[in-house]
């Protein structure tokens, strides 16, 4: 079984992942993150931080995700293990859509095909939302933020969220990121554990 956890800088998102590594650990869950913990995470965090073209940092991200796929998630979920990610590809289709608009055509179709046939679609997705903000208080000082972290760009980035969460409501489940995060950690773990519970009667552990 996938989870994503998604939304905009932040919205929360990690501490919730903290968070359930503490009150799901019982299920042995496999916790990740993209970008990851491999060489390319690394290329991709130095690519955020130079600052390099849209294009080049858009593949790295992708790229990200194939050796995420193969390193971690595919094994993981061939156990049967549960699979908690900090992000994943709505990342991509929600912040990409955004730094590569004007300098592709139709960014979304093209992130979109990059991924079409070979990615896994997450069983479930929380997308916590909040006023951009709210959000913004959140984060390091205007100085020291990265190149995705302004007002402008969020505000689209949580639009296009909020976009695909309507096309495919049995998948997103939106969260209030402005509620106390205990209360928010809580109602993401048991929501993970009826899953599990589902998934195991039907005979359903694996993917
Ligand atoms: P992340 O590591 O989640 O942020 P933080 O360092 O605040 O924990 O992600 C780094 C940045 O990369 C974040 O601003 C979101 C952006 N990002 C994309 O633009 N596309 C993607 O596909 C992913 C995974 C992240």
């Amino acid at each position: 079984m996938l989870i994503t956890l998604e939304g905009i800088d932040g919205s929360g998102k990690s501490s919730l992942h903290e968070a359930l590594k503490e009150l799901l650990a019982d299920l042995d869950p496999v916790f990740t993150r993209e970008p990851g913990a491999t060489w390319v995470g690394e290329s991709v965090r130095r690519a955020i931080a130079e600052q390099t073209d849209p294009v080049t940092e858009a593949t790295l991200f992708v790229a990200d995700h194939a050796a995420h796929l193969a390193k971690i998630v595919r094994p993981a979920l061939a156990e049967g293990k549960i699979v908690i990610s900090d992000r994943y590809s709505d990342s991509r289709y929600a912040y990409q859509s955004v730094t590569l608009q004007g300098i592709i055509p139709e960014p979304e179709r093209w992130l979109r095909a990059m991924h079409n046939g070979w990615t896994i679609v997450p069983d479930r997705t929380f997308l916590c939302v909040l006023p951009v903000d709210d959000a913004l208080t959140r984060l390091k000082p205007a100085g020291e933020r990265e190149h995705f972290e302004k007002r402008e760009v969020l505000e689209k980035v949580q639009n296009n969220y909020l976009e695909y969460a309507r096309a495919e409501p049995s998948r997103f489940v939106i969260i209030d990121a402005l509620k106390d995060r205990g209360e928010i950690a809580l109602f993401v773990a048991e929501a993970i554990r009826e899953m599990a519970k589902a998934g195991t009667k039907k005979g359903k552990g694996k993917r």
